[in-house]
């Protein structure tokens, strides 16, 4: 596990930048897993000028999102589908064919997660992009979740909805349930770039890091990764 520790948020995301530029470089059709969350704004913004400036290109690329809320349409605002569309897709030359994210409004939760785990076999992901969730999660598997999981409907945690609302106007209107990725999933990825920043997160980057590999700590698995890279800012690596 490489471990890189910068002065700030802007640092942490230009690093993450020039990881996800190479992978991207190496190969024009990459496919790369991506997050949501405010972690990743600042790498998105990067990767959108990196666009427009023509030193990138995002024509062939795939992108597979780790999980998207139960329940909701993709038009809808506090959707996944929605976050990424406004924060990046819009503004890179992506084929929208080429974006992949569960249905939230999918008829058969057993059918939506077979057809996300399909996919993820068919094009396994170059990279996986992750934040980290103050209690440990990586995508939305909360503690406990076993690492041997595939996509699958989460129930989500009180906690979980708290952090996330607010995204929302209200917190009653966070859904309870979501599709996720599982954790073997994530695993799968050739290459892992997990980036967090903030004291709030200092604790879960601790456990994550140097704690026992447990299910208690989902992104402890981390640490039996081959490839596996943290990009933290001073705050987040406090505890380390
Ligand atoms: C989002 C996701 C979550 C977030 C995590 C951190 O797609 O999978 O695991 O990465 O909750 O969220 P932020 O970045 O908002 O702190």
């Amino acid at each position: 596990m490489k471990i890189v520790i910068t002065k700030s948020y802007d640092e942490m995301s230009e690093k993450a930048f020039e990881v996800m530029k190479q992978v991207v470089l190496q190969k024009n059709d990459a496919v790369i897993g991506l997050a949501t969350g405010t972690t990743p704004l600042g790498l998105y913004n990067l990767l959108i000028k990196a666009c427009e400036n023509k030193e990138i290109s995002f024509k062939d690329i795939k992108t597979i999102n780790l999980d998207e809320y139960k329940g909701i349409d993709k038009s809808n605002k506090n959707s996944y589908h929605y976050f990424m569309q406004q924060n990046l897709f819009k503004y890179v030359d992506i084929n929208q064919k080429n974006i992949y994210i569960e249905k939230g409004n999918a008829e058969c939760d057993l059918a939506e997660c077979k057809r996300y785990n399909e996919l993820l076999d068919k094009f396994p992901q170059d990279i996986q992009l992750l934040g980290i969730g103050s209690d440990g999660h990586i995508g939305f598997n909360e503690p406990g979740t076993k690492f041997d999981s595939l996509t699958h409907v989460v129930n989500l945690k009180k906690s979980t909805i708290k952090d996330n609302s607010r995204l929302f106007n209200k917190i009653s209107e966070v859904p309870k349930q979501a599709y996720t990725q599982g954790i073997k999933n994530i695993m799968n990825a050739k290459k892992i770039l997990i980036i967090a920043n903030g004291k709030n997160k200092a604790k879960a980057v601790q456990k994550a890091i140097c704690g026992p590999i447990t299910e208690k700590v989902p992104a402890s698995i981390l640490q039996l990764h081959p490839d596996c890279t943290f990009i933290l800012d001073e705050e987040a690596a406090s505890l380390l």
